[in-house]
């Protein structure tokens, strides 16, 4: 019996070690109860890229150094409304991603894929398998016909879009009051600029964000995407495999675009940990704001 007993015991605590080791999700701090809240200290964890094996501590505090080390990386390519890639931009290298998590082929930066692949099989292991990406690389052309077509459909009517930029007096001043049915193409440009970047500044055109969508959300990509699962679980857990919420609500101003829940950047687990933490958009983490 006592034999039994403490194998039951070497049971148990082999199974908690076993568990332990594969477990490479940290718990979160919850900021308020402890020191180690305000001053993670995770464990050093090591991974076997494609490219590189590298350790990291899975979340640091934010330093001075570990800013300007980090600067100088491909994968901190800025893109945005001031810093335009153009027309000849093109990523060093595409891999197809596995088409068990898109919603069609497409290809994706082979860090960024890397680091996607394993995001994908913790989010599936932590009980979420109903998400896709949506969209990945987009060559310059793509995103000229996504734009073109954006256009045409704002000058088609009032999307919420345009009244969120535009807002209802003046929407109902020049267009409701005139019987007039869609916007202008100056109009139309505007608010198109809100939400989607124009051919040659747009970060999927570096190869290294995606967009996320559910099975819920049957093909319609907006900020549902907040009440899925999926937010939740990459909100607490993608910095952990090198990717930033990159454009937040209440950062408009500084990233250039509305909120967008669904696309997530890559930009290396280190500035990934330091941007989540420091609560700051690739523009701050940068020192890019307003330039
Ligand atoms: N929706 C983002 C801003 C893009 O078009 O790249
Ligand atoms: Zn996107």
């Amino acid at each position: 019996m006592r034999f039994a007993k403490r194998n039951f015991r070497l049971f148990v605590g082999l199974i908690a070690a076993v568990l332990c080791l594969g477990g490479c999700i940290q718990p979160e701090p919850d900021g308020t109860e402890n020191e180690s809240a305000t001053q993670p200290n995770f464990e050093q964890v090591t991974v076997e890229h494609y490219y590189e094996t590298a350790t990291y501590a899975y979340a640091t505090e934010v330093d001075e150094g570990v800013l300007a080390t980090g600067l100088n990386k491909a994968y901190l390519v800025l893109a945005n409304k001031n810093y335009v890639l153009g027309e000849e931009y093109e990523p060093e290298e595409l891999v197809t991603l596995p088409s068990k998590w898109t919603t069609y082929s497409m290809k994706l930066d082979l860090r960024a894929a890397n680091a996607l692949i394993e995001m994908m099989e913790e989010m599936t292991a932590a009980g979420i398998d109903d998400t896709y990406v949506t969209s990945a690389y987009r060559s310059y052309t793509r995103q000229q016909e996504l734009f073109d077509g954006y256009k045409v459909k704002e000058m088609n009517g009032f999307s919420t879009e345009a009244y969120a930029l535009l807002g209802y007096e003046y929407i109902y001043s020049h267009y409701i009051a005139n019987q007039m049915t869609g916007l202008t193409p100056a109009d139309a440009e505007k608010v198109v600029l809100s939400y989607s970047a124009a051919p040659g500044t747009s970060e999927h055109q570096t190869g290294l964000c995606v967009d996320f969508i559910t099975q819920s959300m049957a093909g319609v990509l907006d900020v549902r995407f907040e009440d899925t699962e999926a937010f939740a679980w990459l909100s607490q857990n993608a910095y952990k495999f090198g990717f930033i919420l990159r454009y937040p609500e209440g950062k408009e101003e500084t990233t250039g675009y509305s909120y967008e829940p669904w696309h997530y950047r890559f930009v290396g687990r280190e500035a990934a940990t330091d941007i989540y933490y420091a609560n700051l958009t690739l523009e701050e983490y940068l020192g890019a704001v307003g330039e």
